[in-house]
């Protein structure tokens, strides 16, 4: 058979070696002996509807999935081998992600049904194809960042998104937590940020920015609920990098305790915001305020193991720093000659703290204004030459251009869609991303350590809209971030997709069903 197997991300190399299929059915086992291999046994096995054991029964019949330290050596952790014949299928990872990924290309080998019925789906059975792949991502960094500040969704809504995400193998959740318009992770030392800061009276409309529902919007995640998210995430090889923002983007969190703002700047008055915009409030950078944010980040730290911690950046205004009588003698005293350097000491600081306590800061491209802190990645969004930038100066980047990976921008025109923000960005679009730009000299190459795809819920109320915006485009994503760019080939990706959207159908993702 000379097509590739439906499976998305497409694998490095796949060979169906034209023997018998192996058949799943009730009494098929998945055999896993290693502990951390338990998980995504148990996960395969609920899904094809068949028992998980320590050891093969009698006879083989069984799906065995084992960590191969010399795999790991040849191809990483996230590598795998997957073998299946009539006599079995073998999944190795080069460690337990290999094997989670290699579970989930098993997963799209099978029929969509069989996300609904298991091995039942055909009747008496489903078949694996005679096959041998061997597979291993491109890029460490494959990811998507949900806004919940905007509009919020609950633990389940949070959970069925990393389902998707890891059913494609990507393995970084941006949870943006905090924004203008809402708080959304308790932190105990600061009660008010989830009492006062998390709630909203009203919100813009949508089509119709100058008027006002008069449905308040709010919601927040417990501790508890934190920790439940990550590691329901971490069972599925998705870390989640919390993003607190500072300096900017915090009129909801100043709204609950308006001493940490600019207090002596005219006009002073955070309020939670319910439209979209950029607004003036920042943090002041004063004692108080900095022992708020060191207490915030001591809660999020215990919360959230992931080295990298983000800590926004973007669109801080300064105008309040300016107005400050307070904020303008801190500048003098610490010889900062303006609100970039103002911007870039709380992140050098930030960054500070971070490093102190074993992670790493990243932040959007504008930490790079008044200069960038030392050890600090970047994610670029305004443009890519941001992030080129910032590598050739030795620091690893995260590509997230506005042209390529914001999933809030629409995918048809203003005209189908009923209005559009940002530029028209289609599927063929997203596809043909490249995360190494052709200006970026090879020595460099090595800090870019892969892409994300954004869902900001300015005008996504609910999951269903953000999966409509999210899908098929954050799979064409997970195939720039995963596969060999010399094997993409976007009418293949299209052939295999069909196979890809018919299990969103099993699986309730509403994804855009894209022109023919
Ligand atoms: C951003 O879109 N402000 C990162």
């Amino acid at each position: 058979m000379s097509q590739n197997p439906s499976i998305i991300p497409l694998p490095v190399s796949c060979r169906l070696t034209g023997g018998a299929p192996f058949p799943i059915a009730g009494d098929t086992v998945i055999v896993a002996a290693d502990p951390a291999l338990k998980g995504t046994a148990n996960q395969l096995a609920k899904i094809l509807g068949v028992k998980v054991a320590d050891r093969a029964p009698a006879g083989g019949n069984a799906i065995a999935l084992r960590v191969d330290p010399a795999l790991g050596a040849k191809l990483g952790g996230e590598g795998y081998m997957l073998t299946a014949s009539a006599g079995g299928v073998e999944i190795r990872g080069g460690g337990p992600a290999g094997v989670f990924y290699g579970a989930q290309s098993l997963r799209q080998l099978l029929p969509p049904d069989v996300e609904r019925f298991g091995w039942r789906a055909g009747g008496a059975g489903v078949q694996v194809p005679a096959i041998e792949i061997e597979d291993r991502p491109r890029f460490t960094w494959r990811g998507s960042l949900l806004d919940v500040s905007r509009h919020f969704s609950p633990v389940a809504e949070v959970k069925k998104y990393i389902d998707t995400l890891a059913l494609h193998k990507m393995n970084v959740f941006q949870w943006h937590l905090v924004d203008d318009q809402g708080w959304r992770i308790e932190i105990k030392k600061y009660p008010k940020l989830t009492s006062v800061a998390a709630w909203r009276e009203n919100t813009t409309q949508v089509g119709a920015e100058q008027s006002f529902d008069d449905v308040p919007h709010g919601g927040f995640y417990t501790q508890d609920e934190v920790r439940d998210v990550v590691a329901y995430a971490a069972e599925r090889f998705v870390t989640v990098v919390p993003e607190i923002e500072v300096p900017g983007h915090s009129s909801a969190a100043l709204t609950a305790y308006p001493e940490f703002g600019n207090t002596d700047a005219p006009g002073y008055a955070p309020k939670i915001q319910n439209r979209w915009a950029i607004f003036p409030e920042t943090y002041a950078p004063k004692p108080a305020t900095l022992q708020f944010l060191d207490d915030v980040f001591t809660e999020v730290l215990a919360l959230f193991p992931s080295k990298f911690i983000h800590v926004g950046g973007d669109e801080a205004m300064k105008d309040q720093w300016e107005a400050s009588p307070t904020t303008q003698a801190f500048m003098k005293a610490n010889q900062l000659k303006d609100g970039h350097e103002v911007q870039s000491w709380f992140i050098r600081r930030t960054e500070n703290f971070l490093a102190a306590r074993g992670r790493r800061l990243i932040g959007w491209d504008e930490i790079q204004e008044g200069g960038l802190a030392p050890g600090a990645a970047m994610m670029a969004w305004r443009d890519v030459k941001w992030a080129i930038e910032a590598a050739r100066m030795g620091h690893d980047v995260v590509m997230a251009p506005t042209s390529h990976t914001y999933f809030d921008y629409t995918e048809g025109t203003a005209e189908e869609e009923g209005g559009a923000i940002g530029t028209q960005t289609t599927l063929e679009k997203v596809y043909s991303f490249d995360p190494i730009s052709p200006e970026l000299q090879p020595q460099y190459h090595g800090r870019v350590l892969g892409a994300q795809g954004q869902l900001w819920r300015e005008r996504m109320p609910s999951l269903a809209l953000v999966e409509h915006r999210a899908y098929p485009r954050l799979s064409a994503l997970a195939e720039v971030v995963w596969t060999p760019p010399e094997k993409k080939d976007f009418a293949d990706f299209r052939r295999r997709l069909s196979w890809l959207l018919a299990r969103f159908d099993r699986l309730g993702v509403n994804y855009r069903r894209p022109r023919a």
